[in-house]
């Protein structure tokens, strides 16, 4: 047997050396080019310096990432950094259509160019496969690890992805916090991130945050010269959630994953594959919300049937308790242990909400107007004790307190056509609700519950895990799986945000994972919230972000909490157009609604599932104007949401059919409206339109503007 390697002589030694060197030399030169489909993106793969590799982005010839490095960190032996060979490289190209069970529009193109690279480290024998998709929004890429002996098994350090930028972009950002994403978004130049961090970090945060620079994503960030560009991830399965480090004198963005309790950053077992890291690009920022990059990344459904899974408008026992008017816990007696709440003996405080009668006033309201379900909060024993000594197992998520009857609900609530949403808080106890799952699924499936939103606010138990670990972003998973067994869908409130994983598993039909409008009642959202979300949070999939308050003082139910709702009342029916939900609640308690019926006429006829969608104007930070046509309708709905600032709107009607003629209800702030002073002012006035016509509607500092229009 002869080995080419074997050395014979010292010049034949030599020879070999040099031819080595030449074939490395030859591959650390090699680049590799590609184009989105209509060229208007070009990404370049290049071994940088000692093998490492990188790349670059760049859109109708301008830099959106300037050559950047790629790689990760192991805890033992060598990285996956450097020292890296090209083994070989294809690319291959898609064009497909298809359907989501639900969403924005009917039919979704996944139409892009790919160019793998298969690298080889020579000193520890190891490859690593990165897959480059672009398509004409933008780029998705990944790390693939083959099976293989000497990569088997492996803890992950840190992953070294970077996005180096070709400037001091204004960038929307929030603290990269382990444990929580619902801060106020913060508007500022990259460069003042480090000075505006303390303040950025608000005091009911959990205060994890890792680094002075360290922000989340979906990262927007638009660029002096009018690119804007969006960073995010998708298809995060059994890995860590990403946050970014800033390197502020560079302008270099790298990834920093969430770490678990033993300050390792994952656990790999080949074959195993990264999620998508994106870049979503345009010159029009209306692209980016329309982008369906991050689903287009992910896996089609795994299921079968989903014959079951349909879009909801709800409306619940929750608000009364945000605002303090009323209490989720039957007593105010804590401390008791589960199983051993005795009935008889605790002491009614007098104001809780989920009670049988009160219930049915909610399902009498959701009957009344059209809508599909009655969320109920605080049904279940143990919220007296939530967060006392026995939170490790305070919930069983079966069983009532003794003013709710169960069964009589159901029946009363089938017997009008609505349906019941369950509500499990697990008061971030893990282990716990995962010995009670199934159990509880069971009992939603046998007492008439088709979704369930779970909770998990405070610490996580086990001690010491974060929210966006790998372990933690594998419990949500099983969740959503293991609920689908009972054709369950699971709206999951401070959970991990999302990656586009509903395309894969549409029963996930919504999440919380950023500042919903409960924080109406916890002080306040900035009037421009709403303008800044569609392009951070929502890029990554749904929010059940609660609108439709039009009580905007919360003195009126509590009068001790002072916060009042930043946003007109006109605004509140906007965002159920703007915010892009299957889910969509109507918060307010049915009270104030029978108050303003001509203005809840709205939420009544708005859809919540699309053929079709337009952005019309947009601006993070200033205002989006979006229109959607109902899914198999031919009726449209255009929603409006401003900043502080106010401003006209301008749209052009173009998308209706030529030809024909619609009856139009404009529900608009009046001219005195302001979301502090006088949220209240709306008028509602109807109108024919058609395509041909023009509208310039006054959106109201803080405001905005709601449209139905319905063919005749
Ligand atoms: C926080 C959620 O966002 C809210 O909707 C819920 O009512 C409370 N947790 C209680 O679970
Ligand atoms: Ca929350």
């Amino acid at each position: 047997m002869t080995n080419i390697f074997r050395p014979h002589s010292l010049r034949a030694l030599l020879l070999r050396c040099l031819l080595l060197a030449f074939c490395l030399s030859a591959h650390a030169a090699k680049a590799e080019e590609i184009q989105s489909p209509n060229r208007n993106l070009t990404l370049h793969f290049a071994l940088g310096a000692a093998g490492a590799p990188t790349y670059s982005l760049s859109y109708k010839g301008r830099p959106v990432i300037k050559t950047s490095r790629l790689g990760l960190d192991l805890k033992e032996g060598p990285g996956l950094t450097d020292g890296f060979a090209v083994a070989s490289t294809s690319t291959s190209a898609v064009d497909e259509r298809w359907n989501p069970v639900w969403g924005e529009v009917k039919t979704i193109r996944n139409h892009y160019t790919q160019l793998t690279v298969t690298l080889t480290q020579a000193a520890t024998r190891r490859t690593m496969l990165l897959h480059f998709r672009l398509f004409d929004d933008g780029l998705g890429l990944r790390y693939d690890f083959p099976k293989q002996p000497n990569l088997d098994y492996v803890v992950i350090k840190e992953e070294r992805t970077q996005f180096a930028l070709a400037g001091d972009h204004k960038a929307f950002w929030l603290p990269g916090d382990y444990d929580t994403q619902e801060y106020h978004t913060t508007t500022s130049k990259l460069s003042e991130v480090r000075g505006l961090m303390n303040k950025a970090v608000t005091p009911n945060a959990s205060q994890t945050t890792f680094s002075p620079t360290g922000v989340q994503t979906p990262l927007m960030l638009r660029s002096q010269d009018g690119l804007y560009i969006n960073l995010h991830e998708a298809a995060l399965v059994d890995y860590a959630a990403m946050s970014l480090d800033l390197d502020d004198r560079n302008m270099v963005l790298e990834s920093h994953l969430t770490p678990d309790a033993r300050g390792d950053k994952g656990y790999l077992q080949t074959p195993a594959v990264t999620p998508w890291r994106t870049v979503i690009v345009s010159d029009r920022a209306g692209d980016i919300l329309e982008s369906k990059l991050v689903l287009n990344l992910n896996e089609p459904t795994r299921y079968k049937d989903v014959s079951w899974i349909k879009p909801i408008k709800y409306v619940g026992v929750w608000w009364e308790m945000i605002t303090g008017r009323s209490s989720w816990s039957y007593t105010d007696e804590g401390n008791i242990k589960l199983g051993s709440f005795d009935y008889a003996r605790a002491k009614p405080n007098g104001t809780h909400a989920a009670n049988t009668a009160n219930v049915k006033r909610y399902i009498d309201f959701a009957a009344k107007h059209k809508l599909d379900a009655v969320l109920v909060e605080g049904w279940n024993v143990g919220w007296e004790d939530w967060f006392g000594k026995h939170k490790d197992e305070v919930f069983d998520f079966v069983t009532p307190y003794p003013d709710f009857d169960v069964q009589e609900l159901h029946r009363y609530a089938a017997s009008k056509g609505i349906k019941m949403m369950m509500h499990h808080e697990t008061s971030g106890s893990i282990r716990n609700y995962e010995r009670h799952m199934d159990a509880a699924y069971r009992f939603m499936a046998e007492n008439g519950y088709s979704a369930v939103k779970s909770g998990y606010v405070g610490n996580i138990l086990p001690r010491g895990e974060y929210h966006y670990g790998q372990w933690m972003n594998n419990h949500y998973l099983y969740a959503v799986t293991e609920a689908a067994k009972y054709k369950i869908m699971v709206n999951a409130h401070e959970a991990v945000r999302p990656t586009g994983l509903s395309r894969t598993y549409p029963n996930l039909i919504g999440n919380e994972s950023a500042r919903g409008t409960e924080y109406e009642s916890f002080g306040g959202n900035n009037a421009d919230h709403t303008t800044i979300l569609p392009f951070t949070r929502l890029i990554g999939g749904p929010m059940d972000y609660t609108p439709g308050i039009f009580e905007t003082r919360i003195s009126a139910y509590n009068p001790k909490n002072k916060s009042f709702v930043h946003s007109t009342l006109a605004r509140q029916l906007a965002l159920y157009v703007t915010m892009y939900s299957p889910l969509q609640m109507a918060a307010d308690l049915p009270e104030t609604y029978e108050k303003y019926l001509d203005a809840f006429q709205f939420i009544e006829d708005v859809a919540v599932d699309w053929d079709d969608t337009r952005v019309l104007e947009a601006e993070p930070g200033d205002y989006i104007t979006i229109a959607r046509k109902a899914k198999g309708k031919s009726s449209w709905f255009v929603g409006s949401t401003c900043d502080e600032q106010g401003r006209t709107s301008s749209i052009d009607l173009g998308f209706l059919d030529p030809g024909k003629s619609y009856a139009a209800t404009i529900y608009a702030d009046r001219k005195d409206a302001h979301y502090e002073k006088n949220p209240q002012a709306y008028a509602i006035r109807k109108m024919k339109v058609s395509s041909a016509t023009k509208l310039s509607l006054y959106c109201a500092p803080g405001g905005g503007y709601a449209i139905s229009i319905v063919a005749q």
